[in-house]
Protein backbone atom coordinates (compact mmCIF):
# COMPACT_ATOMS: atom_id res chain seq x y z
CA UNK A 1 0.00 0.00 0.00
CA UNK A 2 1.08 3.56 -0.52
CA UNK A 3 1.54 4.07 2.88
CA UNK A 4 3.38 0.78 3.93
CA UNK A 5 6.76 3.04 4.49
CA UNK A 6 5.24 5.42 7.00
CA UNK A 7 2.02 4.81 8.79
CA UNK A 8 1.85 7.88 11.52
CA UNK A 9 -1.41 9.43 12.12
CA UNK A 10 -3.87 11.02 14.63
CA UNK A 11 -7.49 10.38 13.68
CA UNK A 12 -10.62 12.52 14.69
CA UNK A 13 -14.21 13.08 14.24
CA UNK A 14 -17.09 14.47 15.76
CA UNK A 15 -17.50 12.25 18.98
CA UNK A 16 -21.07 11.39 18.79
CA UNK A 17 -24.08 10.34 16.18
CA UNK A 18 -27.20 9.32 16.52
CA UNK A 19 -28.78 7.66 13.13
CA UNK A 20 -32.31 6.49 13.03
CA UNK A 21 -36.35 7.61 11.92
CA UNK A 22 -37.02 10.65 13.43
CA UNK A 23 -34.58 10.35 15.81
CA UNK A 24 -34.61 14.72 15.01
CA UNK A 25 -37.30 14.76 17.47
CA UNK A 26 -34.40 13.72 20.26
CA UNK A 27 -32.81 16.62 19.42
CA UNK A 28 -34.71 18.90 22.85
CA UNK A 29 -33.25 15.60 24.96
CA UNK A 30 -29.64 15.54 23.74
CA UNK A 31 -29.42 19.85 24.07
CA UNK A 32 -30.44 19.28 27.34
CA UNK A 33 -28.40 16.65 28.38
CA UNK A 34 -25.55 18.48 26.80
CA UNK A 35 -26.48 21.60 29.39
CA UNK A 36 -27.53 24.10 26.60
CA UNK A 37 -30.29 26.78 27.33
CA UNK A 38 -29.98 29.02 24.45
CA UNK A 39 -29.66 27.43 20.90
CA UNK A 40 -29.79 29.43 17.51
CA UNK A 41 -30.88 27.61 14.89
CA UNK A 42 -28.53 28.10 11.55
CA UNK A 43 -30.67 26.92 8.44
CA UNK A 44 -31.30 28.43 5.27
CA UNK A 45 -34.46 30.31 4.34
CA UNK A 46 -36.25 27.50 1.74
CA UNK A 47 -35.53 25.25 4.39
CA UNK A 48 -36.97 27.45 6.89
CA UNK A 49 -40.16 28.41 4.71
CA UNK A 50 -40.79 25.59 2.16
CA UNK A 51 -40.38 23.10 3.95
CA UNK A 52 -41.88 21.53 7.71
CA UNK A 53 -37.69 20.36 8.71
CA UNK A 54 -37.49 23.60 10.75
CA UNK A 55 -40.63 23.01 12.43
CA UNK A 56 -39.92 20.12 13.53
CA UNK A 57 -36.36 21.56 15.08
CA UNK A 58 -38.46 24.16 17.16
CA UNK A 59 -40.91 21.86 18.19
CA UNK A 60 -38.06 19.28 20.01
CA UNK A 61 -36.13 22.41 21.53
CA UNK A 62 -39.09 24.23 22.89
CA UNK A 63 -37.77 26.73 25.18
CA UNK A 64 -34.17 25.78 24.55
CA UNK A 65 -34.37 27.81 21.38
CA UNK A 66 -33.24 31.29 21.55
CA UNK A 67 -33.47 32.65 17.56
CA UNK A 68 -33.17 31.20 14.04
CA UNK A 69 -30.78 32.06 11.49
CA UNK A 70 -32.31 31.81 8.28
CA UNK A 71 -28.96 33.63 6.47
CA UNK A 72 -27.17 30.81 5.06
CA UNK A 73 -26.43 31.03 1.29
CA UNK A 74 -25.47 28.04 -1.26
CA UNK A 75 -20.95 28.01 -1.15
CA UNK A 76 -21.22 30.28 2.52
CA UNK A 77 -19.04 33.74 2.07
CA UNK A 78 -17.23 35.15 4.85
CA UNK A 79 -20.00 38.27 5.42
CA UNK A 80 -22.85 35.13 5.39
CA UNK A 81 -21.51 34.37 8.36
CA UNK A 82 -19.86 37.17 10.06
CA UNK A 83 -23.64 38.25 9.79
CA UNK A 84 -25.09 34.71 11.22
CA UNK A 85 -22.23 35.57 14.16
CA UNK A 86 -23.35 39.03 14.85
CA UNK A 87 -27.28 37.63 15.25
CA UNK A 88 -26.41 34.59 17.20
CA UNK A 89 -24.43 36.61 19.53
CA UNK A 90 -27.55 39.51 20.15
CA UNK A 91 -29.70 36.50 21.23
CA UNK A 92 -27.05 35.73 23.50
CA UNK A 93 -26.83 31.65 22.05
CA UNK A 94 -24.46 29.23 24.02
CA UNK A 95 -24.85 27.12 21.49
CA UNK A 96 -25.47 26.12 17.75
CA UNK A 97 -28.01 23.76 16.08
CA UNK A 98 -27.34 23.61 12.07
CA UNK A 99 -30.08 22.18 9.83
CA UNK A 100 -29.18 21.72 6.40
CA UNK A 101 -26.62 20.98 3.92
CA UNK A 102 -22.97 21.50 3.86
CA UNK A 103 -23.51 25.00 3.50
CA UNK A 104 -25.74 25.59 6.74
CA UNK A 105 -23.43 23.02 9.12
CA UNK A 106 -20.33 25.82 7.46
CA UNK A 107 -21.97 28.70 8.05
CA UNK A 108 -22.41 27.28 11.77
CA UNK A 109 -18.80 25.76 12.35
CA UNK A 110 -17.94 29.40 10.85
CA UNK A 111 -20.53 31.77 13.57
CA UNK A 112 -19.40 28.93 16.19
CA UNK A 113 -15.63 30.88 15.57
CA UNK A 114 -16.46 33.66 15.78
CA UNK A 115 -18.76 33.73 18.86
CA UNK A 116 -15.92 32.15 21.30
CA UNK A 117 -12.85 33.98 19.29
CA UNK A 118 -14.35 37.38 18.15
CA UNK A 119 -13.03 39.23 15.55
CA UNK A 120 -14.65 37.88 11.53
CA UNK A 121 -14.44 34.55 10.18
CA UNK A 122 -11.82 35.41 8.03
CA UNK A 123 -9.34 36.53 10.67
CA UNK A 124 -8.83 32.68 11.77
CA UNK A 125 -8.78 31.37 8.54
CA UNK A 126 -5.96 28.38 8.37
CA UNK A 127 -5.20 25.12 9.90
CA UNK A 128 -4.62 23.95 13.53
CA UNK A 129 -4.58 27.60 15.00
CA UNK A 130 -7.46 27.52 17.00
CA UNK A 131 -6.37 26.59 20.72
CA UNK A 132 -9.76 25.66 22.26
CA UNK A 133 -13.29 24.35 22.34
CA UNK A 134 -15.62 26.50 20.48
CA UNK A 135 -19.76 27.51 20.80
CA UNK A 136 -21.26 23.46 21.09
CA UNK A 137 -22.71 22.71 17.69
CA UNK A 138 -25.06 19.88 16.62
CA UNK A 139 -25.41 19.46 13.46
CA UNK A 140 -28.52 18.23 11.44
CA UNK A 141 -27.68 17.41 8.18
CA UNK A 142 -30.45 17.57 5.19
CA UNK A 143 -28.70 16.03 2.21
CA UNK A 144 -26.51 13.10 2.12
CA UNK A 145 -23.08 14.68 0.53
CA UNK A 146 -20.64 17.24 2.10
CA UNK A 147 -20.34 14.37 5.57
CA UNK A 148 -19.51 18.41 6.87
CA UNK A 149 -20.90 16.90 10.18
CA UNK A 150 -18.20 15.23 10.72
CA UNK A 151 -15.10 16.94 9.85
CA UNK A 152 -12.91 19.38 11.15
CA UNK A 153 -13.10 21.63 8.09
CA UNK A 154 -15.15 24.61 7.09
CA UNK A 155 -15.51 25.96 3.75
CA UNK A 156 -15.53 29.92 3.32
CA UNK A 157 -16.03 31.27 -0.10
CA UNK A 158 -14.06 34.75 -0.17
CA UNK A 159 -15.43 36.72 -2.70
CA UNK A 160 -12.52 39.28 -3.12
CA UNK A 161 -9.82 36.74 -3.99
CA UNK A 162 -13.23 34.77 -6.04
CA UNK A 163 -11.33 31.69 -4.47
CA UNK A 164 -13.09 29.44 -1.26
CA UNK A 165 -10.53 29.34 2.11
CA UNK A 166 -10.80 26.75 4.60
CA UNK A 167 -10.62 26.61 8.54
CA UNK A 168 -9.30 23.42 9.88
CA UNK A 169 -9.09 22.40 13.49
CA UNK A 170 -10.04 19.46 15.92
CA UNK A 171 -11.97 22.06 17.82
CA UNK A 172 -14.45 22.06 14.58
CA UNK A 173 -15.83 19.28 14.49
CA UNK A 174 -19.58 19.45 16.07
CA UNK A 175 -20.39 17.99 19.08
CA UNK A 176 -23.17 15.77 18.20
CA UNK A 177 -24.23 14.46 14.79
CA UNK A 178 -27.79 14.12 14.28
CA UNK A 179 -28.69 11.99 10.98
CA UNK A 180 -32.58 11.17 10.42
CA UNK A 181 -33.72 10.04 6.99
CA UNK A 182 -37.06 11.40 7.05
CA UNK A 183 -34.95 15.05 6.46
CA UNK A 184 -33.82 13.54 3.24
CA UNK A 185 -37.47 12.86 2.14
CA UNK A 186 -37.85 16.06 -0.17
CA UNK A 187 -34.70 16.24 -1.73
CA UNK A 188 -35.24 16.63 -5.10
CA UNK A 189 -33.03 14.59 -7.62
CA UNK A 190 -30.57 16.20 -9.03
CA UNK A 191 -29.26 17.62 -5.79
CA UNK A 192 -29.71 14.02 -4.52
CA UNK A 193 -27.23 12.89 -6.76
CA UNK A 194 -24.75 15.86 -7.00
CA UNK A 195 -24.46 15.66 -2.60
CA UNK A 196 -24.65 11.47 -3.11
CA UNK A 197 -21.81 12.47 -5.60
CA UNK A 198 -20.04 14.64 -3.28
CA UNK A 199 -19.48 12.25 -0.82
CA UNK A 200 -18.55 9.32 -3.62
CA UNK A 201 -15.34 11.69 -4.47
CA UNK A 202 -14.57 12.29 -0.94
CA UNK A 203 -14.61 8.27 -0.85
CA UNK A 204 -12.56 7.68 -3.95
CA UNK A 205 -10.20 10.29 -3.14
CA UNK A 206 -9.35 9.68 0.07
CA UNK A 207 -8.23 5.90 -0.94
CA UNK A 208 -5.55 8.26 -3.00
CA UNK A 209 -4.50 10.72 -0.75
CA UNK A 210 -1.00 11.06 0.46
CA UNK A 211 -2.58 11.28 3.84
CA UNK A 212 -4.79 8.27 3.53
CA UNK A 213 -3.81 4.96 6.27
CA UNK A 214 -6.08 1.91 6.35
CA UNK A 215 -8.88 3.71 8.72
CA UNK A 216 -9.82 5.96 5.99
CA UNK A 217 -9.54 3.60 3.21
CA UNK A 218 -11.88 0.97 4.80
CA UNK A 219 -14.69 3.25 5.51
CA UNK A 220 -14.20 5.28 2.45
CA UNK A 221 -14.59 1.54 0.13
CA UNK A 222 -17.63 1.06 2.34
CA UNK A 223 -18.93 4.46 1.42
CA UNK A 224 -18.35 3.68 -2.09
CA UNK A 225 -20.32 0.70 -2.34
CA UNK A 226 -23.45 1.77 -0.44
CA UNK A 227 -23.25 4.65 -2.69
CA UNK A 228 -23.03 2.79 -5.71
CA UNK A 229 -26.02 0.24 -4.47
CA UNK A 230 -27.85 3.00 -2.70
CA UNK A 231 -27.85 6.37 -4.41
CA UNK A 232 -29.86 5.34 -7.82
CA UNK A 233 -32.65 3.78 -5.43
CA UNK A 234 -32.87 7.15 -3.47
CA UNK A 235 -33.61 8.71 -7.28
CA UNK A 236 -36.10 5.85 -8.15
CA UNK A 237 -38.13 6.07 -4.75
CA UNK A 238 -37.57 9.24 -3.60
CA UNK A 239 -39.17 8.35 0.49
CA UNK A 240 -37.62 5.40 0.60
CA UNK A 241 -36.22 5.34 4.25
CA UNK A 242 -33.88 2.39 3.93
CA UNK A 243 -31.71 4.06 1.14
CA UNK A 244 -32.06 7.64 2.16
CA UNK A 245 -30.44 6.29 5.92
CA UNK A 246 -28.23 3.82 3.91
CA UNK A 247 -27.08 7.71 1.82
CA UNK A 248 -26.59 9.59 5.32
CA UNK A 249 -24.70 7.09 6.64
CA UNK A 250 -22.39 6.55 3.22
CA UNK A 251 -21.71 10.18 3.65
CA UNK A 252 -21.32 10.34 6.90
CA UNK A 253 -18.40 7.80 6.90
CA UNK A 254 -16.72 9.13 3.66
CA UNK A 255 -16.79 13.08 5.60
CA UNK A 256 -15.04 11.18 8.02
CA UNK A 257 -12.49 9.37 6.14
CA UNK A 258 -11.80 12.49 4.36
CA UNK A 259 -11.54 14.89 7.29
CA UNK A 260 -8.67 12.90 7.88
CA UNK A 261 -7.17 11.98 4.82
CA UNK A 262 -8.01 14.84 2.99
CA UNK A 263 -8.95 15.31 -0.73
CA UNK A 264 -6.78 16.27 -3.68
CA UNK A 265 -6.79 17.38 -6.90
CA UNK A 266 -10.40 16.98 -8.12
CA UNK A 267 -11.59 19.10 -4.89
CA UNK A 268 -9.22 21.70 -5.96
CA UNK A 269 -11.05 21.63 -9.15
CA UNK A 270 -14.25 22.01 -8.24
CA UNK A 271 -13.91 24.24 -5.03
CA UNK A 272 -12.53 26.60 -7.70
CA UNK A 273 -15.29 25.88 -9.97
CA UNK A 274 -17.83 26.79 -7.18
CA UNK A 275 -16.07 29.93 -6.00
CA UNK A 276 -15.94 31.40 -9.84
CA UNK A 277 -19.14 30.07 -11.52
CA UNK A 278 -21.22 29.05 -8.69
CA UNK A 279 -21.18 25.11 -10.37
CA UNK A 280 -22.54 23.17 -7.21
CA UNK A 281 -20.11 21.44 -5.29
CA UNK A 282 -21.10 18.05 -5.73
CA UNK A 283 -21.95 18.28 -9.50
CA UNK A 284 -18.52 19.73 -10.71
CA UNK A 285 -16.67 16.57 -8.51
CA UNK A 286 -19.35 14.27 -10.23
CA UNK A 287 -18.01 15.36 -13.54
CA UNK A 288 -14.51 15.51 -13.24
CA UNK A 289 -14.45 12.33 -11.06
CA UNK A 290 -13.59 10.00 -13.91
CA UNK A 291 -11.53 11.96 -15.54
CA UNK A 292 -9.34 12.50 -12.46
CA UNK A 293 -8.99 8.94 -11.89
CA UNK A 294 -7.71 8.16 -15.33
CA UNK A 295 -4.89 11.34 -14.69
CA UNK A 296 -3.94 9.70 -11.64
CA UNK A 297 -3.97 5.99 -12.88
CA UNK A 298 -0.11 5.87 -13.63
CA UNK A 299 0.37 6.21 -9.81
CA UNK A 300 -3.13 4.81 -8.35
CA UNK A 301 -4.04 1.78 -10.29
CA UNK A 302 -3.81 -0.48 -7.26
CA UNK A 303 -5.92 1.70 -5.39
CA UNK A 304 -8.53 2.36 -8.42
CA UNK A 305 -8.56 -1.38 -8.48
CA UNK A 306 -9.82 -1.60 -5.01
CA UNK A 307 -12.30 0.79 -5.72
CA UNK A 308 -13.52 -1.08 -8.80
CA UNK A 309 -14.11 -3.75 -6.77
CA UNK A 310 -16.30 -1.67 -4.33
CA UNK A 311 -18.10 -0.78 -7.29
CA UNK A 312 -19.40 -4.15 -7.90
CA UNK A 313 -17.09 -4.64 -10.94
CA UNK A 314 -15.82 -8.82 -11.74
CA UNK A 315 -11.98 -7.83 -11.47
CA UNK A 316 -10.78 -11.23 -11.96
CA UNK A 317 -7.88 -11.70 -14.36
CA UNK A 318 -7.52 -7.84 -14.44
CA UNK A 319 -4.15 -6.07 -14.12
CA UNK A 320 -4.86 -3.57 -11.25
CA UNK A 321 -4.48 -0.73 -14.22
CA UNK A 322 -7.08 -2.50 -16.30
CA UNK A 323 -9.60 -3.02 -13.52
CA UNK A 324 -8.46 0.70 -12.31
CA UNK A 325 -9.52 1.90 -15.99
CA UNK A 326 -12.99 0.07 -15.83
CA UNK A 327 -13.39 1.85 -12.63
CA UNK A 328 -13.47 5.30 -13.93
CA UNK A 329 -15.26 3.95 -17.22
CA UNK A 330 -17.84 2.71 -14.80
CA UNK A 331 -17.69 6.24 -12.49
CA UNK A 332 -18.33 8.32 -15.98
CA UNK A 333 -21.70 5.67 -16.97
CA UNK A 334 -22.40 6.00 -13.06
CA UNK A 335 -22.90 9.63 -12.75
CA UNK A 336 -24.34 9.92 -16.21
CA UNK A 337 -26.87 7.15 -15.14
CA UNK A 338 -27.93 9.78 -12.45
CA UNK A 339 -28.38 12.74 -14.45
CA UNK A 340 -25.35 14.55 -13.76
CA UNK A 341 -24.85 14.96 -17.67
CA UNK A 342 -23.99 19.03 -16.98
CA UNK A 343 -21.37 20.43 -18.70
CA UNK A 344 -19.11 23.26 -17.55
CA UNK A 345 -20.17 25.28 -20.74
CA UNK A 346 -23.69 25.45 -19.18
CA UNK A 347 -22.60 27.70 -16.14
CA UNK A 348 -20.52 30.06 -18.73
CA UNK A 349 -17.19 28.61 -18.50
CA UNK A 350 -15.32 29.43 -22.07
CA UNK A 351 -12.07 28.13 -23.39
CA UNK A 352 -10.72 31.45 -22.52
CA UNK A 353 -11.23 31.19 -18.37
CA UNK A 354 -9.05 27.52 -18.22
CA UNK A 355 -6.43 28.70 -17.78
CA UNK A 356 -7.11 30.76 -14.88
CA UNK A 357 -9.59 28.44 -13.05
CA UNK A 358 -6.42 25.96 -13.71
CA UNK A 359 -4.12 28.65 -12.01
CA UNK A 360 -6.43 29.07 -9.00
CA UNK A 361 -6.88 25.36 -8.27
CA UNK A 362 -2.96 25.28 -8.29
CA UNK A 363 -3.34 27.18 -5.39
CA UNK A 364 -6.55 25.43 -3.19
CA UNK A 365 -5.11 23.92 0.06
CA UNK A 366 -6.59 20.53 -0.78
CA UNK A 367 -4.46 19.96 -3.98
CA UNK A 368 -0.67 18.86 -2.24
CA UNK A 369 -2.40 15.68 -0.95
CA UNK A 370 -2.81 14.51 -4.36
CA UNK A 371 -0.84 11.13 -5.02
CA UNK A 372 1.15 12.87 -7.62
CA UNK A 373 2.54 16.14 -7.30
CA UNK A 374 0.53 18.17 -9.81
CA UNK A 375 3.27 20.78 -11.05
CA UNK A 376 1.54 21.88 -14.58
CA UNK A 377 -1.24 23.99 -14.89
CA UNK A 378 -1.89 22.93 -18.07
CA UNK A 379 -2.16 19.10 -17.14
CA UNK A 380 -5.43 21.26 -15.13
CA UNK A 381 -6.47 22.97 -17.90
CA UNK A 382 -7.08 19.66 -19.91
CA UNK A 383 -9.21 17.55 -17.40
CA UNK A 384 -11.07 20.67 -17.41
CA UNK A 385 -11.53 21.00 -20.97
CA UNK A 386 -12.90 17.23 -21.19
CA UNK A 387 -16.00 18.62 -19.49
CA UNK A 388 -16.37 21.93 -21.08
N1 LIG B 1 -16.86 21.31 5.66
C1 LIG B 1 -16.75 20.24 4.93
O1 LIG B 1 -16.19 19.25 5.39
C2 LIG B 1 -17.34 20.22 3.55
C3 LIG B 1 -17.21 19.08 2.75
C4 LIG B 1 -17.75 19.10 1.48
C5 LIG B 1 -18.44 20.22 1.03
N2 LIG B 1 -18.54 21.32 1.83
C6 LIG B 1 -19.27 22.53 1.42
O2 LIG B 1 -20.66 22.24 1.49
C7 LIG B 1 -21.34 23.09 0.54
C8 LIG B 1 -22.30 22.26 -0.28
O3 LIG B 1 -23.25 21.64 0.57
P1 LIG B 1 -24.44 20.75 -0.03
O4 LIG B 1 -23.96 20.07 -1.25
O5 LIG B 1 -24.98 19.92 1.05
O6 LIG B 1 -25.50 21.82 -0.52
P2 LIG B 1 -26.06 23.15 0.20
O7 LIG B 1 -25.95 23.03 1.67
O8 LIG B 1 -25.42 24.32 -0.45
O9 LIG B 1 -27.60 23.09 -0.18
C9 LIG B 1 -27.99 23.19 -1.56
C10 LIG B 1 -29.47 23.46 -1.64
O10 LIG B 1 -30.18 22.31 -1.20
C11 LIG B 1 -31.30 22.70 -0.43
N3 LIG B 1 -31.63 21.62 0.49
C12 LIG B 1 -30.84 21.11 1.47
N4 LIG B 1 -31.46 20.10 2.08
C13 LIG B 1 -32.68 19.96 1.50
C14 LIG B 1 -33.79 19.07 1.71
N5 LIG B 1 -33.74 18.09 2.60
N6 LIG B 1 -34.88 19.25 0.93
C15 LIG B 1 -34.92 20.20 -0.03
N7 LIG B 1 -33.90 21.06 -0.28
C16 LIG B 1 -32.79 20.93 0.48
C17 LIG B 1 -30.82 23.96 0.27
O11 LIG B 1 -31.92 24.77 0.65
C18 LIG B 1 -29.97 24.62 -0.79
O12 LIG B 1 -30.71 25.46 -1.60
C19 LIG B 1 -20.28 23.76 -0.27
O13 LIG B 1 -20.09 25.09 0.19
C20 LIG B 1 -19.03 22.94 -0.02
O14 LIG B 1 -17.83 23.68 -0.17
C21 LIG B 1 -18.01 21.31 3.08
FE1 LIG C 1 -16.75 17.78 -1.04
Amino acid sequence: MRYDADLNFVYAHTPKVAFGVNVVADLGTYAGEMGLSKAVVITDSFLAEKTDLLDRVKQTLGPLLAGVFTGVIPDPTAASMDAGAVYAGEQGADSLISLGGGSAIDTAKGIAVVLKEGGKILDHEGYHALEGPQTPHIAIPTTAGTGSEMTMVTVIKDPERKQKTFIGSFHLHPNLAILDPTLLTGLPPKLTAATGMDAMSHAVECQISSLGQPVSDAYGIEAIRIITNYLPRCLEKPDDLLARGRMQIAANMAGTAFSNAMCSLNHAMAHTLGARHGVHHGTANAILLPHTMRYFMDVSAVEFARVAVAMGIDTSGMSAEEAGNKAADQMEQFVEAIGLTDRLGDYGVTEDALAGLADVAMTDGTIIYSPKPVFEPQDIVEILRKVL
